[in-house]
C-alpha cells in the first residue's frame, strides 16, 4: 500500500457518516483489492441459479434490480469504445481497464478465452465480460453475497436462516462514497495540477451536500434504484442546476448555477458543456458575429509522457458561469447550454484511434461505432428564446 493510500484510507476514516452499529462487520479486508479474486467453487448444495454470476440469474429473485441496471451505464460498461482498444492490449494491460469496466476474475478469463479463439470483438463469445460492471462485482465475493443494511429492519451482519445463496451480510459500507471511490477515485499521487483526472470523491467531500449528509447513493441511487443516471441523462443534469435569465432594455445575461451537483459539474475531463446566447433576427434565424458562449470543462492534454492541465472552468457546487449580451437593434435571443457528454473521447481518443487502426480491422469498427454514439449522445437544456423588454409598451 502506498503512503498516498494510507493517507486516504485515514482522511476516508475520518470522514464516514454515523458510526456502524454493533453488529455491523463491514466489508470484509480486500473487498476491493483490484484485480478481484475467482469466486472459487460454490457450495455443493446450491443450485445453478444460486452459483451462477450472471445477472440474468440474480434477475430470477431480484426482477426490479436487474431491469433498472439494464439501462445504466454501468451494465454498458463492456462497451465498443472499451473493447477496440483492449483488442490491442496485453491481458495485464486489459486487466487494469476490466477492474473498473468489468471487475470479476470471472468477466476477465472470459474475455481472454473468447481473445485466443480470435472472437474477443463478439459480444455473444465474450461470455460474463459483456455484463460489465455487473451485480457480482459489486455483492459478490467467493460466492458470499454482501449488500446494505435490510431495508425497513436497517439490520447489518450476516442473515439468519435458510436463504438462497446462503443469505447475506448487511453493512453501511455500502451506503459510502468510499464504495463508489474504488472505480470513481483515482489516488493523490496521480494529482495533475493538484487534482486526479478522476477527483470525484475528494470533490464531494468538500461539497456543502456532503455536509448536508447526500452521499453518491443519495443522488445517483434514490430509494436505492441501480440507474445511476449522470450527464448523459438530461434530466438528471437539469435537476442539479439552474438556469436564470436576466434582461433589461440594454442587455441580455444568462447565468448557469450549479445548485444540487455534488461534485465539480462536471466531474471528469471527458465532457463538455457550453453556455450560449445569440441574438436572432425576425426570421428566428440566428446572428453568429453576436453570440456570446462560455466554456465550463476541465480541458487537459497529454503530451506523450506526462498529463498537463490546460484549463479548468468547470462549477463546484454553488458556482455560476455568464454570458452576456448587448441587443443593439435586435428584439429576441436565444440562450441554450449544450452538453456533450462523451467530448475528449470523440474529439482525441476515438479520432486518433481511427486515424491509427488498420482499415476494416474489427477494433476500427468498434472504435467507429464508440465515436458515432458519442456523437449522438449530444443535447441541449434550459433552451429559450427571449424578448427584449420594454418596447412593446413604448416607454
Ligand atoms: C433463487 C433466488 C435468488 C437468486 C438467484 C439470487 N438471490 Fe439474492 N436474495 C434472495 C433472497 C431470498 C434474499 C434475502 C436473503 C436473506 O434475507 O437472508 C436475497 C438477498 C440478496 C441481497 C441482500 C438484499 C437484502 O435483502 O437486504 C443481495 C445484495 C443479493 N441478494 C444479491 C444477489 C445477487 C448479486 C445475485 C446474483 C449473483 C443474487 N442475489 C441471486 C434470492 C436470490
Ligand atoms: C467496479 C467499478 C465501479 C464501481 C464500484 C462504481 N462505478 Fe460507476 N461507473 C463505472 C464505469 C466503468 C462507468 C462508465 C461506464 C461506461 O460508460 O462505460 C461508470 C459510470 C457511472 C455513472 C454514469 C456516468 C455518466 O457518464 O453519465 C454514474 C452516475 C456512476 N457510475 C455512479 C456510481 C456510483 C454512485 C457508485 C457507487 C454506488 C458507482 N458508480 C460505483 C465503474 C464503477
Ligand atoms: C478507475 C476506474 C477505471 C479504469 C481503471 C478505467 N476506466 Fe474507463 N471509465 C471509467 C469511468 C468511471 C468512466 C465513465 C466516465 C465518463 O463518463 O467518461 C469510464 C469511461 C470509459 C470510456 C467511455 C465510455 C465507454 O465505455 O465507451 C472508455 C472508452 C473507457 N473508459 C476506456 C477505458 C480503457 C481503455 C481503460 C484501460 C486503459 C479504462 N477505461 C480504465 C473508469 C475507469
Ligand atoms: C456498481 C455497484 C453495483 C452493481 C453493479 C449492482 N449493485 Fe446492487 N447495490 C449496490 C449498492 C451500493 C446498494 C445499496 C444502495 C443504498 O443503500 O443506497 C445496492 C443494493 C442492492 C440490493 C438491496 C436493495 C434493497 O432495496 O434493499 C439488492 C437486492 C441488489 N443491490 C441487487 C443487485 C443486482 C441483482 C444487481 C445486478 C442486476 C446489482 N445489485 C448491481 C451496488 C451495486
Ligand atoms: C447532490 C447530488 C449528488 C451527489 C451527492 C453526487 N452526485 Fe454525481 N451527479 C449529480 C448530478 C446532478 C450529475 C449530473 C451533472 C454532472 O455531470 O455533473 C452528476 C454526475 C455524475 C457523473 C457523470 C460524469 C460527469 O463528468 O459529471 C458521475 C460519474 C457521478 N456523478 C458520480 C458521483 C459519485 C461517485 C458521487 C459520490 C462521490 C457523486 N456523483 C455524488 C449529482 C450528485
Amino acid at each position: 500500500m502506498t503512503v498516498a493510500r494510507v493517507l486516504i484510507l485515514l482522511f476516508s476514516l475520518a470522514l464516514l457518516p454515523p458510526p456502524a452499529d454493533a453488529g455491523d462487520v463491514g466489508l470484509p479486508k480486500g473487498y476491493w483489492d483490484q484485480p478481484l479474486k475467482p469466486q472459487g467453487r460454490a457450495p455443493q448444495a446450491w443450485s445453478d441459479l444460486e452459483a451462477s454470476l450472471d445477472p440474468q440469474s440474480c434477475g430470477a429473485c431480484h426482477a426490479d434490480k436487474l431491469e433498472e441496471w439494464r439501462g445504466s451505464l454501468h451494465a454498458k460498461a463492456f462497451s465498443p469504445g472499451l473493447i477496440g482498444q483492449l483488442l490491442s492490449f496485453s491481458p495485464q494491460e486489459t486487466q487494469d481497464c476490466l477492474n473498473c469496466h468489468a471487475p470479476l476474475a470471472e468477466q476477465a478469463a472470459a474475455f481472454e478465452a473468447a481473445r485466443r479463439q480470435g472472437k474477443g470483438h463478439l459480444a455473444a463469445s465474450q461470455g460474463l465480460a459483456a455484463a460489465g460492471n455487473s451485480c457480482g462485482g459489486c455483492h459478490v465475493r467467493g460466492h458470499k453475497r454482501f449488500g446494505p443494511p435490510q431495508r425497513g429492519t436497517a439490520a447489518t451482519g450476516p442473515s439468519l436462516g435458510e436463504s438462497p445463496h446462503g443469505g447475506v451480510t448487511r453493512t453501511a459500507d455500502f451506503e459510502r462514497p468510499e464504495f463508489c471511490g474504488t472505480c470513481h477515485q483515482f489516488s493523490a499521487d496521480q494529482a495533475i495540477n493538484g487534482k486526479p483526472l478522476e477527483n470525484t470523491v475528494e470533490e464531494w467531500r468538500q461539497s456543502p451536500q456532503a455536509k448536508a449528509g447526500q452521499t453518491c447513493q443519495t443522488c445517483h441511487m434514490p430509494d436505492r434504484k441501480h440507474l445511476w443516471r449522470g450527464i448523459h441523462d438530461p434530466a438528471t443534469v437539469e435537476a442539479g442546476l439552474e438556469a436564470k435569465v436576466v434582461t433589461d432594455r440594454d442587455r441580455i445575461r444568462v447565468t448557469l448555477t450549479s445548485r444540487a451537483v455534488g461534485h465539480a459539474f462536471p466531474t471528469y475531463v471527458t465532457p463538455k458543456a457550453i453556455l450560449h446566447a445569440v441574438l436572432i433576427d425576425g426570421r428566428g434565424q440566428a446572428r453568429p458575429e453576436t453570440e456570446a458562449t462560455v466554456l465550463i470543462q476541465r480541458r487537459v492534454a497529454f503530451d506523450g509522457t506526462d498529463w498537463r492541465e490546460l484549463s479548468d472552468t468547470r462549477l463546484l457546487p454553488g458556482q455560476s458561469a455568464g454570458v452576456e449580451i448587448a441587443w443593439g437593434d435586435a428584439t429576441q435571443a436565444r440562450v441554450w447550454l449544450e452538453v456533450q457528454p462523451d467530448d475528449f473521447y470523440h474529439v482525441e481518443t476515438y479520432s486518433q484511434l481511427l486515424r491509427d487502426l488498420p482499415p476494416k480491422s474489427a477494433a476500427r469498427r468498434l472504435i467507429a461505432e464508440a465515436d458515432a454514439r458519442a456523437a449522438a449522445s449530444v443535447y441541449s437544456l434550459f433552451a429559450q428564446v427571449v424578448s427584449r423588454p420594454g418596447l412593446k409598451t413604448g416607454r
